[in-house]
């Protein structure tokens, strides 16, 4: 069975990245690695609900500052915690998001 993949729109229509998006009511930052590889990280934070934003090329959460890394979403406060996210596929300068929010 082949995955539902989720239209997030042209790379050329993110001209600045991190971007905010809103996929199936859920608020995302669209990032790119320096690999090159896009992602999608959960604009939610872990510790308590705060909204993630971009600071200083880090996403830091404003609640109780918690900071992440804004390629892999890792916690630099905490290893064990991360940002949730979703793989994002680029087919014909288009992206989608495919699999489910881990
Ligand atoms: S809710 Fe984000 S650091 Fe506490």
């Amino acid at each position: 069975m082949r995955e539902q993949e989720i239209e997030i729109g042209t790379i050329d229509a993110f001209g600045e990245l991190p971007a905010e998006i809103t996929l199936e009511h859920t608020p995302y930052w669209l990032v790119r690695t320096s690999a090159g590889e896009y992602r999608l990280l959960l604009a939610v934070c872990p510790h308590a609900g705060g909204d993630i934003r971009p600071l200083n090329g880090m996403l830091i959460c404003p609640l109780h500052f918690w900071t992440f890394d804004s390629e892999t979403g890792k916690c630099l406060n905490d290893p064990d915690e991360r940002l949730m996210q979703r793989t994002v596929l680029v087919r014909d300068g288009r992206l989608f998001a495919i699999g489910d929010l881990v």
